[in-house]
């Protein structure tokens, strides 16, 4: 098994990661920690908790992360975030479960940096789907664990093009400057961005099948994707696929089976000026240098990748 950190704006996608987590027997949650991006810090953790008691696992802790960027000194959402994901964060589906369980006391930072020191290498990653602050911030409190950390993360865009301007990805345009400071270290980073999160659907006959199964949970994740399909098709007609992108889901199934995608190794950094801010790029004064730490994810086995989230989320819906 690989242990997984979860770091979430939590957000559809990021649920459909969660609930992908929870239902791998290839993979041990140790604790889901809280960013910002779809949802505010606060609100994100809210989701996590509630939806870690949905699926009976209050066993796993939840830290917060820092609630804004870098450069700035608040985060208010995006008016976009919240047209994608709803105000709730879960597209408007109410998650069918309450909870008066707390973040744990320590923050994500310390808990990112006291696992890696913990565990062998290899045996831990950690899968940011958000904001990079805190993950950025852990390494510059920690130097020493650069060398066993080991991120797949979702975000950034080195084919395609962006999804909040033509340069730059959501996660990445939240903390332009984190972002940076985090591929510049040389810590092993997978970067699952929108080159293959694009390519993976998640379509109505499957939110259909979860909601045939009949439980609450069924109910919901389906209402819940159904949302997402939605918007996706009515904000961007043009482009509409025939259902939304899985782009957390792939980040969280690459990191447990990394066979998925195929890679290019390459030492990026991001643009932290002008009008491309936020967008991820090969850095031309270390590009021929070695080791490439980052591999950027190119092509993705699809079919293979689709056909096990839904085996998973379904038979997780059953419970
Ligand atoms: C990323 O941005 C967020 O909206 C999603 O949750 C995903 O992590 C996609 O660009
Ligand atoms: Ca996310």
């Amino acid at each position: 098994t690989t242990k997984i950190i979860l770091d979430l704006d939590t957000g559809i996608d990021d649920t459909l990661a969660l609930s992908y987590i929870l239902a791998s027997p290839n993979a041990e949650l140790i604790g889901v920690t809280g960013t910002y991006g779809n949802v505010i810090v606060d609100h994100g953790v809210a989701n996590d908790i509630r939806l870690l008691k949905m699926y009976g696992r209050e066993d796993i802790p939840v830290f917060k992360g820092i609630d804004h960027p870098s450069t700035a000194e608040s985060f208010e959402v995006p008016p976009d975030s919240a047209i994608y994901h709803g105000e709730n964060g879960t597209g408007n589906a109410e998650i069918p479960a309450q909870s008066d369980r707390q973040a744990e006391s320590q923050s994500s930072v310390d808990f990112i940096i006291d696992s890696v020191r913990k565990y062998p290498k290899g045996e831990l990653v950690i899968v940011p789907t958000g904001a990079l602050t805190s993950i950025a911030a852990a390494l510059e409190k920690a130097p020493d664990i650069v060398d066993k950390i080991r991120i797949v993360l979702m975000g950034g865009s080195l084919t395609q093009p962006g999804n909040m301007n033509p340069f730059t990805e959501a996660n990445i345009s939240q903390d332009p400057e984190a972002a940076n400071a985090l591929f510049a270290t040389q810590a092993d980073i997978t970067m699952i961005g929108l080159d293959v999160t694009t390519q993976v659907l998640m379509t109505k006959e499957d939110t259909q099948a979860l909601r045939n199964i009949g439980t609450p949970v069924g109910h919901f994740l389906a209402d819940m994707t159904d949302y997402y399909i939605n918007i996706s098709e009515q904000e961007d007609a043009d482009n509409f696929q025939g259902g939304c992108n899985l782009h957390d889901p792939l980040a969280a199934a690459v990191a447990l089976d990394p066979t998925l995608v195929t890679t290019l190794p390459i030492n990026l950094m991001v643009e932290t000026e002008g009008p491309q801010r936020g967008r991820t790029i090969g850095d031309p004064t270390r590009i021929l240098e070695n080791p490439k730490n980052t591999k950027v994810a190119i092509t993705v086995d699809a079919e293979r990748f689709t056909k096990r989230f839904m085996e998973r989320l379904l038979t997780l819906a059953q419970t």
